[in-house]
């Protein structure tokens, strides 16, 4: 068990991604990014799968090389089981499946939520990793939840959106701002040179620890409509401050929910992961949680927070240790819960 080679899959969403981990190390991790999708505003599943089935055989070859191994080498092949969308999913289990069949290794399956989290746990200089328990933020284009990590494969969903992703209600106000997509960045960009507290969009009043986003926008959408009715210009020249007053809507939101958990809870380590985890006002926010509340927080290598491969690779890694293989008529499951 200290020599194993674990080549991982991802296809959940609208990226194809191959990694190699030797251990705990990640030594390739290629992603194929879908651009196909940004001249609809969002993903689209049916060219997602379309892509998936081109790029897979490349992007594993790609990992393979950069790992500078042969493909006999390999100990197992661990693949993204859901959540996700169906025709995505089943591209990368179908490729797993074959490989490991072909190869006659074993095959692991992952979840894509508990790799978000695991993600943690990949050897990377200068990065510290959190021990248990601990609290996990996955924020991203598909998901919003607060996890109560217990161990590896011992987490409870304390807390989840009741309806829009976060990172879907910073795109989707960037494309009512007439922003391209993702607009996240964009709007992230904007909002550190625009005042937080120029214009006040309502909080959800939401049960719990779970998050709501599909009245912000169209609180968002509302207020746009009724002062470019006043202003026809409204946008262009107030864009920096309605950039920073929906980043400063949202950080709350997040934050608020984040300490209610850490205070019912009593634990203090904090980590966040997925696409939003690279936004500017989250990780001012948790470093002033740091000061203020003697938390410890903890932000994976940015091409770690994004979907990608090497997060499936952890979570093989430590199912191969516990021999925990999956057997060669499993299924792809969109919807899969921790
Ligand atoms: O994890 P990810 O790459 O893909 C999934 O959705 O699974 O996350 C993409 C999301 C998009 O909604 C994008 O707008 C958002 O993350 N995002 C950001 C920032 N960077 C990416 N949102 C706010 N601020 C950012 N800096
Ligand atoms: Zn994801």
């Amino acid at each position: 068990t200290d020599n194993i080679y674990i080549l991982a899959i991802e296809s959940s969403c609208d990226d194809t991604s191959a990694a190699v981990l030797h251990n705990k190390k990640v030594l390739s991790n290629v992603v194929a990014n879908q651009k196909i999708h940004e001249a609809y505003g969002g993903v689209v599943p049916e060219l997602a799968s379309r892509a998936h089935q081109q790029n897979i055989v490349p992007v594993v070859h790609q990992a393979l090389a950069k790992a500078n191994i042969d493909k006999k080498q390999l100990s197992a092949i661990a693949f993204t089981r859901g959540p996700g969308l169906m025709g995505s999913l089943l591209v990368g289990t179908s490729f797993a499946k074959s490989l490991a069949m072909g190869l006659n290794i074993p095959l692991i399956e992952v979840n894509h939520m508990q790799a978000h989290i695991l993600a943690h746990f990949i050897e990377e200089e200068d990065f510290e990793q959190p021990s248990f328990p601990f609290l996990a933020m996955t924020i991203s284009g598909g998901h919003t939840q607060i996890v109560k990590v217990n161990d590896f494969f011992s987490m409870e969903v304390i807390g989840e959106t009741t309806d829009d992703a976060v990172g879907e209600a910073y795109d989707k106000s960037a494309k009512i701002l007439g922003l391209s997509y993702p607009g996240g960045p964009l709007i992230d960009k904007l909002a550190q040179k625009g005042n937080p507290k120029a214009f006040t969009f309502p909080k959800p009043k939401v049960e719990g620890l779970n998050f709501s986003f599909s009245g912000l926008k169209t609180a968002i959408l509302y207020f746009v409509q009724r002062e470019t009715k006043k202003n026809e210009n409204f946008i262009a020249t107030h864009l920096e401050d309605i950039c920073a007053s929906i980043q400063y809507t949202i950080i709350n939101i997040l934050m608020d929910k984040l300490k209610k958990a850490s205070k019912e809870t009593g634990i203090k380590q904090v980590a966040i992961g997925g696409g939003v985890s690279a936004n500017s006002g989250i990780r001012f926010a948790l470093k002033e949680a740091e000061k203020k509340y003697g938390w410890k927080t903890f932000i994976p290598k940015f091409e770690y927070t994004t979907d990608n491969a090497a997060m499936i690779g952890i979570v093989g890694h430590y199912k191969y240790l516990s021999q925990d293989f999956t057997k060669e008529d499993i299924t792809a499951q969109p919807r899969y819960y921790i």
